[in-house]
């Protein structure tokens, strides 16, 4: 059996991250893309050298020319640039779209049939970009977050509860921004609820919004320690799930950015919401209810999510 083919668009810190994963994972082998010379040449062959210690397989190559994911099965886009210390992702916006304009046309090009997986930030508006130009089907272009955010939400809670992480499950909802909604009533402690716990006494009420806003402003603060650039282990290995489940057709249900399509109320857009990855992609859409509370806290992160697509409009006008 042929072996898989993974196209990293981008080999920066997330990139190099993915290449690095995915080698000792074995998912398959590995292109890192990047229009930086030398960059993606250089960590393909360091990564490769550690092959032979850590008794992996998978090949790894270099390259700044896209003929080179030719038949890629997943293609992982980082490409871009990537926030500063008192940055909002959104001020990524115009500089990443013209960007995702090149990467949506390579990809589009070489590997028309790739299961595609963008991370470059603002995400949810990059995702919806990338979707319009490389043309691909909607269900195969999905954009990596909610999973990130939701393993953050279980990492201060598994503090929290001083229980494993393992133990905690939590869904992220909305867009990728200060308004994603951390969903307490789907979230938690070995299939109890959050709100279950407080009554029981293991937290307080208070303690679990402090935990809800340091999620939501989970990337910033990693921004704001390493002060070069935003975070990259987390994200990786996020988006690594994401394509192992596609090329396993494990059938994970984790919260993606998903192309909506009146699912939730919303229309032509990329929302975090619970979704089914397999060998079809994004394969189904979990339509949870809303209380009325949450409704309103996902209806607001989506109008943030509306006036980022409505800036890529401005930007690039071929953009309907
Ligand atoms: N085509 C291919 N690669 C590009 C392009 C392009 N048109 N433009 C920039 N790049 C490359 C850069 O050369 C760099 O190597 O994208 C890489 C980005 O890497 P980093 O700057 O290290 O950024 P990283 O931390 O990996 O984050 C990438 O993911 O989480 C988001 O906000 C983050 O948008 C950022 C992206």
């Amino acid at each position: 059996m042929a072996r898989n083919k993974i196209a990293l668009i981008g080999s920066g810190m997330i990139g190099g991250t993915l290449a690095h994963l995915a080698a000792q994972k074995e998912l398959g082998d590995v292109v890192l893309f990047d229009i930086a010379e030398g960059i993606p040449e250089g960590k393909a062959l360091d990564i490769a050298q550690s092959a032979p210690v850590d008794g992996y397989d998978s090949r790894l190559k270099g390259t700044q020319d896209y003929a080179d994911i030719a038949g890629a099965d997943v293609c992982i886009v980082t490409a871009g640039v990537p926030r500063k210390p008192g940055m909002s992702r959104d001020d990524l916006v115009e500089i990443n779209l013209k960007v995702m304009k090149a990467v949506g046309e390579g990809i589009a090009k070489h590997a028309p049939n790739a299961f595609v997986i963008c991370i470059t930030n603002p995400l949810d508006a990059m995702v919806w970009a990338l979707q319009k130009f490389s043309g691909l089907p909607t269900n195969k272009v999905v954009g990596m977050a909610g999973i990130l955010d939701s393993s953050r939400f279980r990492m201060f809670l598994a503090e929290e509860f001083n229980v494993s992480v393992e133990s905690v499950t939590a869904f992220v909802l909305g867009g990728h921004g200060d308004t994603m909604v951390p969903s307490t009533r789907y979230s938690t402690i070995a299939g109890v609820p959050l709100p279950d716990m407080v009554k029981l006494g293991w937290s307080t009420q208070e303690k679990i919004d402090a935990i809800v806003d340091r999620t939501r402003k989970g990337g910033g603060e990693i921004v704001g320690l390493l002060k070069t650039g935003s975070a990259y282990y987390a994200p990786a290995a996020s988006a690594i799930q994401m394509a192992e489940s596609y090329l396993r057709d494990k059938k994970v249900v984790v919260p993606c950015a998903a192309y909506l399509d009146g699912e939730f109320g919303v229309k032509d857009r990329y929302v975090g919401v619970p979704i089914v990855i397999g060998s079809e992609g994004a394969e189904r859409i979990l339509e949870i209810e809303f209380t009325d509370e949450e409704k309103q806290m996902f209806d607001n992160s989506v109008a943030a999510v509306e006036d980022l697509v409505e800036a890529c409009q401005k930007i690039d006008p071929s953009l309907k």
